[in-house]
C-alpha cells in the first residue's frame, strides 16, 4: 500500500478535529492518558513517565485519582515505579486533576496493562488504561575482540547478543558472509557463537558478528580477531645432565608453541629458580644454565613451559659428577674373639668403590672374603637419598669375625672413582681381658730388711684395674695405695720392705677389667750367700817366663737368690799353705777370667768363691795345675866381654863362671863341663862326645870352675850343662883363647898337648880307687853299726833273715783335676806333659 502524505495530513487534522468536538462539545466525564495510545513501547532501561488527566465539567468532583499495576495493585510511592500528583492551575477550567506514573528506569518485566482510575460525584468511576511493552535494544554481552582458537582443537568464537525482540546473528569470515556456500559445514553457527570443529591455522582471521532486529530495525556488528594458538611442546627429548662439579651445566627446558612460551623452572624442593645467584634463565628459550655446579645442585629440575594454549611441565635430572668425599669413618671397638665392624660412608658420583688398608701392614681388604685371612671379609652396600632414590653414597663394612689383639690398629678407608680418591683414617680397638706379660717374674729375693719392688706387668684393654694381696697385709692393697706406684706402661710396682720373717711369702697381684680378671702369685724370698762355683776348666798358656792361666767357670747351682756379682780365687805353690794372706783375685762376672803372671813350671792350687750383694761363699774344692818338669834350663855363662870369644887372662888355666837357671821342676843335681883344644870350632854347636876332650862334673850349687893345665895361645872350646833327674839342659859354649905363656910353661904345655888326657884317665883311675876303697870301709862300718842297733843292713840280713827293705822315696801325688804324666828319657832332653782334660 502507498502512502499519500498530504492526505493523511488531512485525515489526522479531521480525526482532532472531531475528537476536540466531541469532548467539548459532549462534555463526557473521562480521564485521558498520555502519551495516549493505547499500546505504548518503552526502551529497557529508559526512564519513562505516564501522565492520567481528568477531563470533567467539574474537576472538583475528582476524587480518588490514583494508578493500577498489571497485577491490580495500586502504585504509590516506591524506588523504580512511583506515582505523583500533578494537578495545575489550568487557567478557565480551574484546576485539573492529574496523577503521573513513573518508571526510573523502564525493565522488560515492567510491560503489561497500567489503569488509571478515579472516582467523579462520588458515584462514577472512571478509569483508562495504556498497555506497556517494552523494547531490549541490541545489546553485545560476551564478544571478545581477540579471541584464541588451539590448533587441532574444537573452538567456539564466541558472540552472545540480546536484543527484545530476539535478534537475527549472521556472521562473516574475513568480510565474506559465512553460509553453506562458502564454508562447507566447517563452521557451524550457534547461538552463542560458531563453533569450529577442528581449529586449523587457516581459520585464523577476522570474524564479524552481525545482529540485526527486523522489527525494530536495529541492527549492529562487532569484529572478532580469531588467532590460532599452539599450545607449548618441548622441542627436546628429556635427557639427564651430567656435569663435573664445578663447571657449568646448562638445562634445556626449550619449548616451541604459539604465542612464544614462557618459562618457570623449580628446583628439586620445588622452590622457583628465578633471580637465584649464579643460575640464569633465558627468558626466550627457557635453557638454564648454572654457573659453577655444586654437588647439592644435583636433582630433579621441574621445567614449566606455558602460553595460553597450555601449560606443560618436564623433569631434567642433573647428575653431579662428583670426586669421593668420605662422609664417616668412625672408629670402632670391639672385645678380642668376638666379631669387630668399622663401617665407611663415602659420597661421590659416580659410586666410589671403597677399601680398606690395615696401616703399617700392607694388608688391603676389598669386597668379600679376604684370602689371605678368612676372619676378614667387607660388605660393600650403597646407601639411598640420592636423585630419585638412587644410591648417593657407597656403604663398606670391614668385619673381623673372632678378632686377635694385632688387629687393633689404624685403618684406613680408602674410596675412589673416576673422578678421584678419599682416604681417612680410623681406629680399631681391640679390648680384652688382663693377661700378665711374660717378663712378670715369679720369684723376687731380697735380704735384710732392703726394700724389693714386686712388679706385676699387665695387658689389657681397657685398663686393668690392679690390686695386691699378702698374706702379710690383712687387706687388699688398691690401687691408690702409696706402697703402689703404677708406671708409664701399665705396670703395677708394689714396694716392699721386709722388716720381719713375715713380709717373706706369697704375694698376689690381681688384674680385673671388664672382660675379666687374672692373678699372679710373687713369691719373696730371703736372699743368701751363693755356693762356690759349680766346676772350673783351665787352659794354660805358657809366655816365656811365666804362667798364665785362662779359666772358664760354671756357676754354682744356687746363687743365693739374686745375681752374682763376682767370682774369687785364691791360689798358693804346692808346698805352701793356705792362709789369709794368699793372694786372691776377683773378677767381675762375665769378664775373662784371666791369671797372669804365675810362676811357669811350678804345680798351684786354686780355689773358687762366687760373691753377690748378700756377700760371699765359702771356697770351693781345690783343684791343682801340675806344672810340667823337663830337664834343667842351660847355664848362662858369665863372660867378658860377652860374646863367643873370650880371652883368657891366664896362659894355662880359665876361670868358667855361670849363672844356674830354673831347674824345671825338678832338682839340677850337677853341672858338667867339658873343654877341648879346637881352633876351628864355632860357639853353639852340637855338644861334642868326641874324644879327645875332658869333662868335669861339679856338683849343683857351683857357680864357677877353674879349668886348669891350659896350653898357651891355644884355642879351646869349653861348654857346660846342667843336670837334673830328667836330663841335661842344652849346653852354653864359648871359645877360650889363652894368653901367650912364659918358657917355662912350654915344655908342660907341650906334654899336656901331647898325653892331656891319658893323664886325665890315669888320675881318674887312682882317685876311683881310692874313693871305691874308702866308700867301702865306710860302708861296712856303717852295716855293723845298723846291724848292731837297729838289726837292718847286709849284717843283718846274714843274721836275722831276710826282711823287707823300705822302699824308696817315691814322689806321690793327689791326683789332681789335671793329670799328668811325665816321661822321662835318658840322656834325651824331650820331656812330654801328657795333659788330660778334667772332664
Ligand atoms: C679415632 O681413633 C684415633 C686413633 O686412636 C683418634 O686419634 C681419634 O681421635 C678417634 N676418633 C674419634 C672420633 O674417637
Ligand atoms: C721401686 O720402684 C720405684 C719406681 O720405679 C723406684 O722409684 C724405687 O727406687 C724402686 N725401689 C727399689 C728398691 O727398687
Ligand atoms: C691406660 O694406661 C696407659 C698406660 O698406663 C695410660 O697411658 C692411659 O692413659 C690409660 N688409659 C686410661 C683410659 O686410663
Ligand atoms: C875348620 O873348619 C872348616 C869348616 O868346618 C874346615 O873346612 C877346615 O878344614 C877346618 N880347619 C882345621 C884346621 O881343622
Amino acid at each position: 500500500m502507498k502512502l499519500d502524505l498530504p492526505t493523511m495530513k488531512w485525515r489526522a487534522l479531521t480525526l482532532l478535529a472531531f475528537v476536540y468536538f466531541q469532548v467539548t462539545l459532549a462534555e463526557e466525564p473521562r480521564l485521558v492518558i498520555t502519551p495516549a495510545q493505547p499500546e505504548y513501547t518503552a526502551a529497557v532501561g529508559n526512564p519513562l513517565a505516564f501522565t492520567c488527566k481528568a477531563e470533567v465539567p467539574d474537576p472538583t468532583l475528582i476524587t480518588d485519582l490514583k494508578w493500577i499495576s498489571p497485577e491490580g495493585l495500586e502504585i504509590g510511592v516506591g524506588d523504580r515505579i512511583f506515582t505523583e500528583d500533578a494537578t495545575e492551575d489550568d487557567g478557565d477550567n480551574g484546576d485539573t486533576p492529574r496523577r503521573q506514573l513513573f518508571f526510573s528506569s523502564v525493565q522488560e518485566s515492567d510491560s503489561g496493562n497500567y489503569t488509571c482510575r478515579a472516582t467523579y460525584t462520588s458515584s462514577q468511576t472512571l478509569s483508562a488504561s495504556v498497555k506497556l511493552s517494552t523494547r531490549v535494544p541490541i545489546k553485545w554481552i560476551d564478544v571478545p575482540a581477540e579471541q584464541h582458537a588451539t590448533l587441532g582443537e574444537e573452538y567456539k568464537v564466541r558472540c552472545i547478543v540480546n536484543a527484545n525482540p530476539a535478534p537475527q546473528v549472521r556472521w562473516l569470515k574475513d568480510g565474506v558472509a559465512i553460509s553453506k556456500k562458502t564454508f562447507e559445514s566447517q563452521y557451524l553457527p550457534q547461538s552463542d557463537g560458531i563453533l569450529i570443529r577442528n581449529v586449523s591455522r587457516e581459520d585464523a582471521g577476522i570474524f564479524t558478528c552481525r545482529a540485526s532486529v527486523e522489527l525494530t530495525g536495529d541492527l549492529s556488528e562487532k569484529k572478532i580477531t580469531l588467532k590460532i594458538i599452539v599450545p607449548p611442546k618441548f622441542k627436546n627429548v628429556i635427557e639427564d645432565i651430567e656435569s663435573l662439579e664445578d663447571m657449568s651445566a646448562r638445562l634445556d627446558c626449550e619449548a616451541e608453541g604459539e604465542p612464544t612460551p614462557t618459562y618457570e623452572l623449580f628446583d628439586a624442593k620445588g622452590e622457583p629458580i628465578i633471580g637465584r645467584p649464579g643460575f640464569v634463565i633465558n627468558p626466550n628459550t627457557g635453557i638454564l644454565v648454572i654457573e659453577e655446579v655444586k654437588r647439592e645442585n644435583a636433582g630433579e629440575y621441574k621445567c614449566r613451559a606455558l602460553n595460553d594454549g597450555g601449560t606443560i611441565e618436564a623433569v631434567r635430572r642433573l647428575r653431579v659428577i662428583t670426586k669421593p668425599t668420605i662422609v664417616s669413618f668412625i672408629n670402632a671397638t670391639g672385645v678380642e674373639n668376638k666379631n669387630i665392624t668399622i663401617e665407611c660412608i663415602a659420597r661421590g658420583d659416580p659410586l666410589p668403590e671403597i677399601v680398606f688398608i690395615k696401616v703399617g701392614s700392607d694388608n688391603t681388604y676389598k669386597t668379600g672374603v679376604n684370602t689371605l685371612d678368612p676372619r676378614v671379609s667387607v660388605e660393600a652396600s650403597n646407601d639411598g637419598s640420592g636423585i630419585g632414590g638412587e644410591p648417593d653414597s657407597a656403604v663398606a663394612k670391614l668385619s673381623i669375625s673372632s678378632a686377635t689383639r694385632s688387629d687393633d690398629g689404624l685403618y684406613k678407608c680408602y674410596a675412589k672413582n673416576s673422578e678421584g680418591t678419599a682416604e681417612r683414617t680410623g681406629h680399631i680397638t681391640v679390648e680384652f681381658p688382663p693377661k700378665f706379660e711374660n717378663t712378670t717374674k715369679k720369684e723376687m729375693w731380697t735380704w735384710s730388711q732392703r726394700p724389693v719392688n714386686l712388679t706385676c706387668r699387665v695387658s689389657s684393654i681397657p685398663n686393668a684395674t690392679i690390686y695386691w694381696w699378702s698374706s702379710h697385709y690383712e687387706t687388699d692393697i688398691e690401687e691408690n695405695d702409696p706402697r703402689i706406684y703404677i708406671n708409664s706402661d701399665g705396670e703395677s710396682t708394689l714396694l716392699v720392705t721386709p722388716e720381719d720373717d713375715s713380709f717373706y711369702g706369697e704375694y698376689r697381684c690381681l688384674a680385673k677389667n671388664k672382660h675379666g680378671k687374672v692373678k699372679h702369685s710373687i713369691v719373696l724370698k730371703r736372699a743368701h750367700v751363693p755356693q762356690p762355683p759349680t766346676r772350673v776348666i783351665f787352659q794354660t798358656l805358657e809366655t816365656v817366663t811365666a804362667l798364665t792361666i785362662t779359666f772358664e767357670i760354671i756357676g754354682p747351682q744356687d746363687n743365693g737368690g739374686i745375681k752374682l756379682i763376682s767370682y774369687a780365687v785364691q791360689f798358693r805353690k804346692q808346698n805352701e799353705e793356705w792362709t789369709d794372706e794368699k793372694p786372691s783375685i776377683e773378677w767381675t762376672i762375665g769378664s775373662p777370667y784371666i791369671l797372669k803372671n804365675l810362676e811357669s813350671k811350678t804345680d798351684y792350687s786354686f780355689r773358687f768363691s762366687a760373691r753377690n750383694s748378700v756377700g760371699i761363699s765359702t771356697y770351693g774344692e781345690e783343684t791343682y795345675i801340675m806344672a810340667e818338669r823337663a830337664a834343667p834350663e842351660k847355664p848362662k855363662i858369665i863372660a867378658t866381654p860377652t860374646g863367643d870369644l873370650v880371652h883368657s887372662q891366664y896362659s894355662e888355666k880359665y876361670n868358667l863362671t855361670w849363672t844356674i837357671m830354673p831347674d824345671n821342676g825338678v832338682p839340677i843335681n850337677k853341672f858338667q863341663i867339658v873343654y877341648f883344644q879346637d881352633r876351628n870350632s864355632t860357639v853353639g854347636s852340637n855338644w861334642t862326645e868326641a874324644e879327645p876332650s875332658i869333662r868335669k862334673d861339679v856338683g849343683p850349687k857351683n857357680v864357677s870352675f877353674e879349668i886348669k893345665n891350659l896350653k898357651p895361645d891355644t884355642f879351646y872350646k869349653v861348654e857346660i850343662r846342667a843336670h837334673n833327674a830328667i836330663g841335661f839342659s842344652e849346653p852354653t859354649g864359648i871359645i877360650v883363647k889363652t894368653a901367650k905363656g912364659s918358657i917355662e910353661t912350654t915344655e908342660q904345655q907341650s906334654m899336656d898337648y901331647f898325653n892331656w888326657s891319658d893323664i886325665g884317665i890315669w888320675e881318674g883311675v887312682i882317685i876311683t880307687v881310692a874313693v871305691v876303697f874308702a866308700v867301702a870301709v865306710f860302708a861296712i862300718f856303717v852295716d855293723v853299726i845298723l846291724c848292731l842297733t837297729l838289726r837292718t843292713g847286709l849284717f843283718a840280713r846274714c843274721y836275722y833273715g831276710a826282711e823287707t827293705t823300705p822302699n824308696q822315696t817315691e814322689e806321690t801325688e793327689t791326683p789332681p783335676m789335671r793329670m799328668s804324666t811325665l816321661q822321662y828319657e835318658s840322656e834325651q832332653r824331650e820331656t812330654t806333659a801328657m795333659v788330660n782334660g778334667s772332664t
